[in-house]
């Protein structure tokens, strides 16, 4: 197993580029498959979770070929109606598109019911709500959903909770639908306005992404055209905090600076100095960090998956700081790890009590899921002495060469390389499809 060292206490400085998100790319990539003709997707995230979802789309009989790193074209021509086993949807959650995907493009489909998670359980009861709301026949057999419709019609679908995979796996199965669905209480993060655009982009007619109340009224067919995924925002963020977290001085690069109103806006009430550009922001912090309250919820409000990093920066606060988590039962099973680096934290059910601390000291951690183990960075990156961070495939889920980009900010950190980078055993800019045959274990 690969692991991080990280020597902490160099202020970071320079440029970072960042890349496209993880979280419209593991959506825009089964969406790809409702398209009649092939789809070429530019500013796909180097990452696991990315390699991993090609891999199941490749077994099921989808054409990948990788132009170049970012960019991939994803021929669905070919692609059969098959049974989705556990095997395959156990790998990762975001699997759970390839039931709208195939229900877009099928009307029918036999997925298997994806497992828990460790921020939480992850029932998908919303998404069930809404396929059935268009005219789905749903039965649960053998942990299997077998979902089955003679003609997806249009509906009106009211999510009882905010949900960023039932609203965008409506989406997907409604695409193609005969008549007009209406999703009320939808989820507006920028990567639901990014499938919406995708599907769009396709010839798909979706009117309201970004609003909680979207309208898709169903088209014939999908062409395949050329699509640019937008920035991670999360990334981005994560970065902010690296830059702060070591009193740095960061330009951030290829962001779309309104996605990060609410990170920057929090980020200045602790102490940073944050200059906007068209598409970059800058992070300076030569002061102390301050204390405050954060609960996360979903967007606009502030992000669940960045509620680690926060606490790992907020335990260097002057004070005591207190935040609540909205959106997962239990996303703070990373705080003993964060506690050996030396946070003092108090979890009482959703929430952490947080008192400051003036330094962390460096001590062998663990990863627990991917944004767990960048808070582990951060803390890192500050501390003083060499980190040595473990089960860091977690971290490559969903950050693209974190220790290259962290390196070119002047960071001390290498990785130990036992297992192969994301995105090594791809075919890369030979032109030629490729069948990705080997599907890597994932959380
Ligand atoms: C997405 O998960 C993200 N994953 C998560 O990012 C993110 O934390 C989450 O949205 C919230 O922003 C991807 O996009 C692949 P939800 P998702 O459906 O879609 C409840 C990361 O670190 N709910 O918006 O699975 C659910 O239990 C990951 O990048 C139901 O009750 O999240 C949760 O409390 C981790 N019934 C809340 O809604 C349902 O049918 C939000 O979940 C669906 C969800």
């Amino acid at each position: 197993m690969s692991v991080f060292f990280v020597r902490g206490g160099i202020s970071l400085k320079g440029n970072v580029s960042i890349s496209g998100a993880k979280n419209a790319a593991v959506a825009i990539i089964p969406a790809a498959l409702i398209s009649n003709t092939p789809c070429t997707i530019e500013n796909i995230p180097n990452i696991r979770d990315v390699d991993t979802l090609l891999d199941i789309i490749s077994d099921m009989g989808a054409r990948v070929q990788r132009l170049d790193e970012h960019t991939i074209v994803i021929d669905p021509t070919q692609l059969g109606c098959p049974v989705v086993p556990y095997e395959v949807t156990k790998k990762m959650r975001a699997s759970y598109y390839i039931l709208g995907a195939l229900l877009g493009r099928f009307g029918k489909a036999d997925v298997a019911m994806p497992g828990g998670c460790k921020i939480g359980a992850r029932p998908i009861d919303q998404h069930i709500k809404g396929f059935r709301a268009i005219g789905v026949d749903i039965k649960m057999e053998n942990g299997m959903i077998k979902a089955r419709s003679e003609k997806l019609a249009g509906g009106l679908v009211y999510f009882d909770t905010v949900s960023v995979g039932a609203t965008i796996n409506v989406m997907l199965a409604s695409v193609r639908a005969a008549g007009t669905t209406v999703l009320e209480n939808a989820a507006k993060e920028p990567h639901v306005v990014d499938v919406a655009n995708f599907l769009n982009t396709l010839g798909a007619d979706i009117l309201g992404a970004g609003t909680d109340i979207i309208r898709v009224k169903g088209v014939k067919s999908l062409t395949g055209r050329s699509y640019s995924i937008v920035p991670d925002q999360i990334e981005a963020g994560t970065f902010m905090l690296c830059a702060m977290a070591t009193r740095g001085d960061v330009e951030i690069s290829n962001v779309t600076p309104k996605h990060l109103y609410t990170i920057t806006d929090k980020l200045k009430d602790v102490g940073a100095v944050i200059t906007e550009f068209d598409d970059s922001i800058r992070v300076q912090m030569s002061g102390g960090i301050s204390n405050t309250n954060i609960k996360t919820m979903p967007y606009p409000g502030f992000p669940t998956d960045m509620q680690p990093q926060m606490v790992s920066l907020l335990s260097l606060a002057s004070g005591t700081s207190i935040v609540t988590e909205g959106i997962w039962e239990s996303r703070f099973k990373y705080v003993d790890e964060l506690a050996r680096l030396g946070a003092k934290l108090r979890v009482n059910d959703r929430t952490v009590v947080i008192e400051g601390t003036n330094q962390f000291t460096a001590a062998p951690v663990k990863a627990t899921d991917l944004r767990a183990g960048a808070a582990l960075v951060i803390a890192a990156l500050a501390a003083k002495g060499t980190t040595k961070i473990e089960h860091v495939h977690h971290i490559e889920r969903g950050y693209e060469d974190i220790v290259g980009k962290l390196q070119k900010l002047g960071a001390d950190i290498v990785r130990s390389d036992d297992s192969p980078l994301p995105g090594a055993a791809h075919d890369s800019g030979t032109g030629s499809f490729s069948s990705y045959s080997s599907v890597r274990e994932c959380s």
